[in-house]
């Protein structure tokens, strides 16, 4: 469901310099797939996820999603996959402040294939624990609600692919394990494939299929080369 050959994606430094950050020669994942990637801080594991998501555009390379080429799309046509497709748990959760957490799970859906459904929004609130919280702002909240709150929106639309960035990293280990517990339930209900990423080896431990995000990114196996 998610072909990837050889991408590329670099950034320009404040210096002016220029580094390569991602540099992937292949990877894929089968439909139903749950994988995680284990990687160090700066590696470069959010930056693949967002070129994934379509987020950011590639340099080079081709990233082929349930038969839809990503690379070389717009942007507006980038953002309508990621809306159809996937369900993506920032690591930043990225929450509308000005919305309640049960409207930014509604609002969320609205965007997807399938349109609002509060009825699914509230269930999905009660399974992360926060059906005594629909109404509160995302800032009246604690950072391990919030990140539940972004877990709950980003399973709301029946995603093909859930794209999970450290989802548990801000949460103690009961709500992590239930967190984790209900991303992998959901998926294997829906057939979504799941592709996550963490440094925390208790998540990882509990994923068969697990790789170093380093061994499959080029660019994070080499230390950063000095900007002249
Ligand atoms: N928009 C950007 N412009 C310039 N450099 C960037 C940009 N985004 C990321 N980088 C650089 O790319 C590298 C990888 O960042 P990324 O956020 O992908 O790492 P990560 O593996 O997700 O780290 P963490 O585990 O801390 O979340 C870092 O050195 C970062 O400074
Ligand atoms: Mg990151």
């Amino acid at each position: 469901m998610l072909t990837i050959k050889g991408l590329k994606k670099s950034f320009t430094s404040p210096e002016g310099g220029s580094s390569l950050i991602v540099d992937v020669p292949e990877f894929t994942l089968a439909t139903g797939e749950q994988q995680a990637l284990r990687g160090e801080s700066g590696s470069g594991k959010t930056t693949f996820l967002h070129l994934i998501a379509g987020i950011l555009a590639a340099d080079e390379g081709t990233i082929d999603l349930a038969g839809t080429a990503l690379t070389g799309l717009a942007e507006p046509a980038r953002d309508r996959i990621r809306a159809d497709k996937i369900g993506y748990i920032f690591q930043t959760f990225n929450l509308l402040q000005g919305y309640t957490v049960l409207e930014n799970v509604v609002l969320g859906m609205s965007f997807g294939p399938r349109g609002s459904d509060r009825a699914k929004a509230r269930s999905l609130l009660e399974r992360v624990g926060l059906g005594h919280r629909l109404d509160h702002y995302p800032r009246q909240l604690s950072t391990g609600q919030q990140q539940r709150v972004a877990v709950a929106r980003a399973l709301a639309n029946g995603p093909a692919l859930v794209l999970a960035d450290e989802p548990t990293g801000n949460l103690d280990r009961k709500h992590g394990r239930e967190a984790l517990a209900l991303i992998r339930d959901v998926c294997r209900e829906s057939g979504a494939a799941l592709l996550l990423v963490s440094h925390d080896e208790e998540v990882l431990a509990q994923f068969e299929l697990k790789s170093d995000f380093a061994e499959l990114n080029r660019a994070a196996l080499r230390p950063a080369a000095p900007q002249s």
